[in-house]
C-alpha cells in the first residue's frame, strides 16, 4: 500500500461515506486497515477493480486525518470527521434521522438542527475533496443517503463534472419524506446530479412525487426539468420555467447486485466446502440448519424470525434436537441508542429460547454478535437449508443474492421478505411479510419439508436470475445512463 498527500487527478471517482477499508489501530500501534461491513463495498470494490479511479471516503476513525493511500490502480482519500462530527453527521442526522425515516419509521425519526447543520458541513467536505481529485470532465459518482447534498455541492464546485448519484436504501413515500424539515434542500441536492439512480421502481417513483409535491418542478418520468437557476427554498407553486433554462436529471431504476462469479470461485474452493460439512459436524448434524446473516439492524427483523422460530418449537412442530437456527447479527452503528437497545432485547429473546428449549450442548438458537471472514461467510451459506432473510425494510439485500450465488449445487431454500429490493428480482424465493408471523412459521415449514426437486428447480431459476443482473451489469447501464451513447454526426 503506497501512501502519499496527493492523488493524480482521474476521471472515475467514487464517493461514499464510508472507505471500503476501515482504518484500526493494531495492538503494535502501526495503523491496520479492514474491509468494512455492508453491501456497498461489496458490490462497488468489483467494479473499481482494475481501473484507475479514486474513492472518497470516511476511514472509520473520529479525529484521525489520514494520508492518501493507492493500492492497485485506486487511490483511497480519506476524509476526516471529528468526534462530533461522527456523532452528530454519521451516528445522528444520518443513522438516527434519515435511515429510520427512510425505512418506514420502524423507529421514530429524531430531528435535529445542530445535526442537520453537521450534514451540510460534513457533505461539503466531501463534495470538496471530490472536486479535488476529479480530473476535467470526469464522473463522480456519489453513493448513498449520508451524501444527499453532495451532488449539487458538487455541482456548484465543478459544473464541468458528469454527477451520478446512487441511492441504496428505500427512498419514502411523500408523506413520510414530507416530514423532513429539510426536505427541499435533500432534493436540490440529489437534483445536482445528473442521474439519480435507485434500487425498485417504487423508490423512484417516490422520488419524483416528492419533487412534484415540494418543489414542483416539471417531469415526463424519467426525466426531472430542473431549472438552471434553483435555488432554496423553493415555492412550489411558482410557474413552471421554460425549458431552454433547465437541465434534465434522470430519476431511474438500477437495481444493484453483485459479482456472482467471484462469489462461485469462492464458494467452491475444497477449505470453504470442508468448513460448511465440518460446521454441520459442530452443529451435531440437525436435520435442518436455518441462517440469518445481517448487521444487528432493526429494519432486518431478526426478532420477527425468531419469534417465529420459538413459536414453532413451543408448539413441537420443530425440535430443538433435530433443527437450529444459526444467527450471525455483525455488530453495527453500536453507538446509537436505537441499535444498543436492540442489541439487548434480541439478546434477551435468544437466550429466553435457548433457555427454554436448547438441550445440553444443542442450543435451538447460535447467535454470534461478531465480523467473521468472506471464507466462513460462504461456508455457512453451504452449510444450511434454510437461509431466513426477512427485513422489514430493505433497500436490496445482498446477502439473498449471496446465498444463491454461492449453492453452485442448486440446493437450499431462500424465505425471503417481500419487502426487500430483491424480492422484485427473485421471485422463486418463498416469500413471505415478516410481521406476519403466523405465515412466517409456515414458510419455515414449508422450506424445511420442501422436496429436494422443487428446491433444485427453484435454486436454478434464481442463480439464473443474478447471474444475469451481475453488478457489472448495474455498473454499465448506471454510467451508460450518465453517459449516453453520443450521436453519429449528420453527413
Ligand atoms: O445499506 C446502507 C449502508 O449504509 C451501506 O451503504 C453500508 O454498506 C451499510 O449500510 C453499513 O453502513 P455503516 O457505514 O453505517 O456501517
Amino acid at each position: 500500500m503506497a501512501g502519499s498527500t496527493r492523488t493524480p487527478p482521474v476521471d472515475f471517482v467514487v464517493v461514499s461515506n464510508r472507505l471500503p477499508v476501515d482504518a484500526k489501530p493494531g495492538a503494535d500501534g502501526e495503523q491496520q486497515w479492514v474491509t468494512s461491513p455492508g453491501g456497498l463495498v461489496a458490490a462497488l470494490q468489483p467494479v473499481m477493480a482494475g481501473r484507475e479511479a479514486a474513492w472518497v471516503g470516511w476511514p472509520g476513525l473520529a479525529d484521525t486525518p489520514l494520508e492518501t493511500f493507492s493500492l492497485d490502480r485506486t487511490h483511497y482519500v480519506p476524509v476526516s470527521m471529528s468526534e462530533r462530527e461522527v456523532a452528530e453527521h454519521y451516528e445522528g442526522m444520518s443513522n438516527a434521522t434519515i435511515w429510520p425515516l427512510y425505512h418506514d419509521v420502524i423507529v421514530a425519526p429524531q430531528f435535529h438542527r445542530d445535526w442537520w447543520e453537521t450534514y451540510r458541513v460534513v457533505n461539503q467536505r466531501f463534495a470538496e475533496a471530490a472536486a479535488a481529485v476529479a480530473s476535467e470532465g470526469g464522473f463522480v459518482w456519489v453513493q448513498d443517503y449520508q451524501l444527499q447534498l453532495v451532488p449539487q455541492m458538487l455541482r456548484v464546485l465543478r459544473p464541468d463534472l458528469r454527477i451520478g448519484y446512487f441511492h441504496h436504501i428505500p427512498f419514502p413515500s411523500s408523506e413520510l419524506f414530507g416530514q423532513l424539515p429539510w426536505r427541499q434542500e435533500i432534493l436540490h441536492g440529489l437534483l445536482g446530479a445528473d442521474v439519480v439512480g435507485f434500487q425498485r421502481a417504487v423508490d423512484a417513483s417516490n422520488m419524483r412525487q416528492a419533487v412534484r409535491r415540494n418543489v414542483g418542478y416539471s417531469m415526463k418520468k424519467p426525466i426531472v426539468r430542473v431549472p438552471l437557476d434553483a435555488r432554496v427554498p423553493r415555492d412550489p407553486d411558482s410557474p413552471p420555467v421554460t425549458a431552454s433554462k433547465t437541465r434534465e436529471v434522470r430519476v431511474d431504476v438500477f437495481p444493484i447486485s453483485l459479482d456472482q462469479a467471484a462469489i462461485v470461485e469462492l464458494a467452491t474452493t475444497d477449505s470453504v466446502r470442508a468448513r460448511a460439512t465440518a460446521i454441520r459436524e459442530e452443529l451435531g448434524q440437525p436435520g435442518t440448519v436455518f441462517l440469518g446473516v445481517d448487521r444487528l439492524d432493526y429494519t432486518k427483523g431478526i426478532s420477527h424470525r425468531l419469534k417465529a422460530f420459538g413459536e414453532l418449537l413451543a408448539e413441537g412442530t420443530l425440535e430443538a434436537s433435530d433443527a437450529v437456527f444459526v444467527q450471525l447479527a455483525s455488530p453495527s452503528r453500536e453507538r446509537v441508542e436505537s441499535y444498543r437497545q436492540l442489541r439487548d432485547d434480541i439478546e434477551l429473546q435468544v437466550g429466553r429460547i435457548n433457555g427454554e428449549f436448547g438441550h445440553l450442548g444443542r442450543p435451538a438458537i447460535v447467535y454470534l454478535h461478531q465480523n467473521i471472514s468472506r471464507d466462513e461467510m460462504m461456508a455457512l451459506y453451504l452449510a444450511c437449508d434454510v437461509m431466513v432473510v426477512t427485513p422489514l425494510r430493505d433497500g436490496m439485500n445482498l446477502v439473498a443474492k449471496e446465498f444463491v450465488s454461492a449453492r453452485t449445487d442448486n440446493k437450499g431454500v431462500l424465505v425471503l421478505s417481500e419487502f426487500t429490493g430483491a424480492a422484485d428480482e427473485l421471485d422463486q424465493a418463498l416469500m413471505v411479510n415478516p410481521h406476519d408471523i403466523d405465515g412466517m412459521k409456515e414458510a419455515f415449514v414449508q422450506a424445511a419439508n420442501m422436496s429436494p426437486d422443487e428446491a433444485s428447480t427453484r435454486m436454478a431459476a434464481l442463480r439464473a436470475t443474478v447471474e444475469e443482473h451481475d453488478v457489472r451489469r448495474w455498473a454499465t447501464s448506471f454510467l451508460d445512463a450518465v453517459t449516453p451513447p453520443r450521436p453519429k454526426p449528420r453527413r
